[in-house]
């Protein structure tokens, strides 16, 4: 297998502009580091929407919802379409409102397969447009690959366009759920709002947080994690650079969170992931150059796991 990197250039799942320059924020971290990673290995480029962030958006309870499906969509046929033809994706995106459509495309690719996922983020990203404080649909992908709206915690009147538009989210590349609530793990989650918190506990998903992580060690905790997902023939990990300690990252991000993890124990774990051989895609997201007030570094650092975790796929695939 070779590794394929998909460039999703969208930010218009996210509240404040900017993680759409996240990719080119990290090949300039390469370039100036002189490492000729992104000279290495095939790419695509989607096309993206991202103009209709100027629409005025007013009272949406996901906003740009048309626009985010249809960027998911083609985000799924392009992660399907290099699955099918042997490569693996590596994906880099914007915003995280893209991980629905990478789940999406593996789904459909394989869809008789179950898909385990692990989602790295300081958010739980569960919402639905019927319990969303914000309408933001980053912080809404699981809910989608779920097909869980959480309507015991509702808040909001979904109608017309975004009710139409978000179940068509539910049914892109597979109709409805992609993945069991049982197959999803968390790392590092800590800034949610009351609908995720009881949505997790009735899921009764498991998150790994950063100071678990720490008191009973990084490697216990992932041996846990493959064995929950022993059942599971593929693993899909999303890497939220959020997940990480928002002073280390220099706030370069557009949702940012103290007392994350490092950049060392993220490589730590998406290894020790890899190594199972399960690994079907691997998603980084959210690097906002707009934001960052010490130069790059939001994107160096972003840049420091990729090339880490890169050595490590080319060792397993
Ligand atoms: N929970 C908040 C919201 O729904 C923040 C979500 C942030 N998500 C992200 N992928 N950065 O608006
Ligand atoms: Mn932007
Ligand atoms: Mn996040
Ligand atoms: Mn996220």
């Amino acid at each position: 297998k070779s590794i394929k990197i998909i460039k999703n250039r969208s930010d218009i799942g996210a509240g404040t502009r900017g993680s759409d320059l996240g990719i080119d924020a990290i090949e300039i971290a390469a370039i100036n580091e002189k490492n000729d990673y992104f000279n290495q290995f095939d790419f695509e480029d989607l096309e993206t929407e991202n103009e209709s962030i100027y629409n005025k958006v007013t009272n949406s309870f996901a906003k740009r919802v048309k626009s985010v499906y249809e960027q998911c969509e083609r985000l799924s046929t392009s992660v399907a379409r290099n699955i099918n033809e042997g490569n693996f994706p590596l994906v880099i995106s914007g915003d995280h409102s893209s991980a629905l459509g990478t789940i999406s495309g593996i789904k459909a690719a394989h869809p008789n397969k179950r898909l385990g996922v692990v989602w790295i983020d300081a958010h739980a990203d569960i919402h639905s447009p019927y319990t969303s404080p914000s309408g933001n649909i980053h912080g809404m992908p699981l809910a989608a690959a779920l097909a869980d709206d959480n309507l015991d915690c509702q808040i909001n009147e979904v109608t017309g366009d975004t009710e139409k538009y978000w179940n068509a989210m539910k049914n892109i590349g597979v109709d409805g759920a992609k993945v069991l609530a049982q197959d999803v793990v968390y790392f590092g989650v800590r800034d949610t709002e009351e609908p995720e918190d009881k949505q997790i506990a009735k899921l009764g998903i498991k998150n790994y947080m950063v100071h678990e992580v720490r008191y009973r060690g990084l490697e216990t905790c992932v041996n846990e994690v493959l064995d929950t997902m022993s059942n599971c023939d593929m693993i899909y990990i999303s890497f939220d650079v959020d997940s990480m300690d928002c002073d280390l990252i220099s706030y370069g991000t557009g949702t940012p969170v103290p007392k994350g993890f490092d950049q060392h124990e993220i490589i730590a774990i998406i290894n020790q992931l890899l190594a199972s051989k399960k690994v079907a895609s691997v998603e980084f997201v959210e690097v906002n150059p707009l934001l960052d007030f010490k130069g790059n570094k939001m994107a160096e650092t972003a840049f420091e796991v990729l090339d880490a975790v890169t050595k490590q796929l080319k060792e397993v695939l």
